[in-house]
């Protein structure tokens, strides 16, 4: 059966929107708040949901417009429940709830890392499960035994800070500005990753991550080196620390596909558009002989279509989430 189904996503700084046909992208809008958030250093959970309402209606038709279909042609529609900012994720959800009531049309409320694992199938129609999944995005840090659809274990995770976090800190201690993640990414080309040696966290546990331990790291080493004159060029203390993230991240990853023999890795999240992550993860999988799947960066960071996607799994399969649901912030994959 063919399905149109429209992807909304608030659930934390992006107001993004999708529509998806038969696992067949047909357009992808966001309205990013980052300019909004970035003179207070990080995301106002109050300035984000008013700027998801402000945005949410005209992106949903841009949406519908750069699809080339009406919203009549709808046959569902799917919106992040959590994990998120509560009011953010409300925003969302209540405007999916309302849109899909008044076409007459079902309601799926997605789990926002499920739709990470789903942003894959969007480029690369031969990915599905069993696979490793990275997911590593602001909030989250979790590899996933994906044994099928729907049947995810979480295998390993981080037991502090997500590694988006550790970007983000760490870019603001070295005054990059927000988000972290992309301004490191830039800040170390040509910068030398073995200038510095940053600690490797959980050596021993094998699919754990850690990264609070980073940022004091890199704070010690920069005040010291400061101190005495000898501090590195910045493109170097950046590199350092992005292998940091990268090496442990890498390593836990086929760590996970050595103990369960799963020869499929993925990525999702926003910490995936890393251009060393992705180099790095690249040749790890064809040393292994493990086929990689990731999208492209902007399939990475939030989205909506990657909701869409998710929802339509979970539509096709008989699965309403009812008018009187309510979004969930502390939702846990596989819960
Ligand atoms: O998945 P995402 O867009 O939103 C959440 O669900 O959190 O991930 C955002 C995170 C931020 O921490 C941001 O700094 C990081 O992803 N990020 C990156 C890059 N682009 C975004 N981290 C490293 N390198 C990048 N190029
Ligand atoms: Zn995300």
């Amino acid at each position: 059966m063919s399905l149109i189904i429209l992807g909304l996503e608030t659930s934390c700084d992006e107001t993004a929107v999708g529509v998806v046909r038969d696992g067949v992208l047909l357009s992808n809008v966001m309205s990013s708040q980052v300019d909004e958030h970035a003179r207070f250093g990080g995301v106002v959970p109050e300035v984000a949901a008013r700027a998801h309402v402000e945005a949410i209606r005209s992106l949903t038709h841009r949406a519908l417009r750069d699809a080339g279909i009406h919203q009549l042609d709808l046959d569902a529609v799917a919106a992040t429940r959590g994990p998120g900012l509560a009011g953010a994720l409300m925003v969302g959800f209540s405007y999916g709830k309302a849109l899909a009531w008044a076409l007459g049309k079902p309601f799926i409320g997605i789990d926002h890392m499920e739709g990470h694992l789903f942003a894959p199938t969007l480029e690369h129609s031969r990915f599905e499960p069993p696979a490793i999944v990275l997911l590593a995005s602001g909030g989250h840090s979790q590899i996933v035994h994906a044994r099928a659809w729907g049947d995810y274990e979480v295998i390993g995770a981080t037991i502090d800070d997500a590694a988006g976090e550790a970007f983000d800190k760490v870019a603001r201690f070295l005054g990059l500005g927000f988000p972290g993640g992309p301004a490191i990414d830039l800040a170390a080309e040509g910068g030398d990753p073995a200038a510095i040696e940053f600690p490797r966290a959980l050596p021993d546990r094998p699919t754990d991550l850690s990264f609070s331990g980073l940022k004091t790291a890199v704070v010690t080493y920069v005040r010291r080196h400061h101190a005495i004159g000898d501090l590195p060029p910045l493109a170097d203390v950046a590199a350092a620390v992005q292998e940091a993230i990268v090496d442990v991240l890498v390593t836990k990853t086929m760590n996970a596909v050595g103990r369960t023999g799963v020869p499929v890795v993925a990525g999702g999240g926003g910490v995936l558009a890393n251009r060393r992550l992705r180099k790095r993860l690249a040749e790890a999988c064809v040393e292994r002989g493990v086929t990689l799947f990731l999208p492209s960066p902007a399939l990475c960071t939030d989205n909506g279509a990657m909701v869409a996607a998710a929802g339509a799994f979970r539509v096709q399969r008989g699965e309403r989430t009812p008018a009187d649901a309510e979004v969930d912030p502390s939702l846990r994959l596989g819960s």
